[in-house]
């Protein structure tokens, strides 16, 4: 199975591609069922996305989105949590209704529950049409880190060594920054109908070409993208070729 791979030159380029895409699939399926993704490489393209609600009225007043995850123990109005980052990079800014929008409660007082749950209501919508996606330096999709089984569905994580260091520069002092999070396992992640993965800079030239040269195995989650039928790869060029 062939992944498609497209190749933008700056991060401007890759996030007006990505937005592009997902406006196609919003006016192809208006009712269309959304995995978001949060980290830095997303932002601009949910920028373009409510840019574009503005302009060309893109209607979102239909579509459900669930996120990929969310760190335990920070409350949603924590600047930090994934719950104020989509409100702020994307929900105040288009007009999906809030009870459309899921995102794991790592603030449950039961996250085994939770977990189910979560899974629950994206059957119930009747699975992911469409999965943005992320890459971590390490090759974790959404917080799946290296090691997790790919027949794992959503889930309680430690974050790797690794995560919780790059994560570091958005608190204060290392205590603060969470340990653990709740996150979609690869299976929940592979059985969206349709995946774009969107990879930008030079700092993930090395996990890109691990993803599209390696080996498929759980060292590296990301890997096992490769044996997913519907995947778009939206990069910068500097992701895909050293210099
Ligand atoms: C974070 C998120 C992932 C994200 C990844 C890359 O830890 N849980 O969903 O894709 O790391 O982040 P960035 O886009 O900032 O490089």
């Amino acid at each position: 199975i062939q992944m498609k791979l497209i190749r933008t030159k700056n991060y401007q380029e890759m996030s007006k591609e990505a937005a592009r895409f997902i406006n196609k699939r919003v006016h192809a399926n208006p009712a269309l069922t959304l995995g978001l993704a949060t980290g830095g490489t997303p932002i601009q393209t949910y920028e373009n996305l409510a840019k574009d609600y503005q302009q060309n009225e893109t209607s979102y007043q239909q579509i459900t989105t669930f996120n990929l995850d969310e760190y335990i123990g920070l409350p949603e109005t924590d600047p930090n949590s994934y719950h104020f980052y989509m409100q702020k990079h994307l929900f105040s800014k288009i007009n999906i209704p809030n009870e459309q929008t899921f995102i794991p409660n790592g603030q449950s007082d039961n996250l085994a529950e939770e977990c189910i749950a979560y899974e629950d209501l994206i059957k119930k919508h009747g699975g992911i049409d469409l999965q943005i996606l992320g890459l971590g330096h390490n090759g974790h999709i959404g917080f799946n880190e290296p090691g997790t089984s790919f027949e794992q569905r959503t889930h309680i994580v430690k974050l790797a060594e690794s995560t919780i260091n790059a994560n570091a520069r958005f608190f204060d002092t290392m205590q603060e920054v969470p340990k653990k999070a709740i996150t979609m396992g690869i299976s929940t992640i592979m059985e969206s109908k349709e995946i774009l993965l969107l990879v930008t800079g030079k700092e993930k030239y090395n996990a890109l070409t691990k993803l599209l040269h390696g080996e498929i195995d759980p060292s590296f989650p990301a890997s096992i993208l490769n044996e997913h039928n519907n995947l778009t790869v939206i990069a910068t060029e500097d992701a895909i070729i050293s210099n």
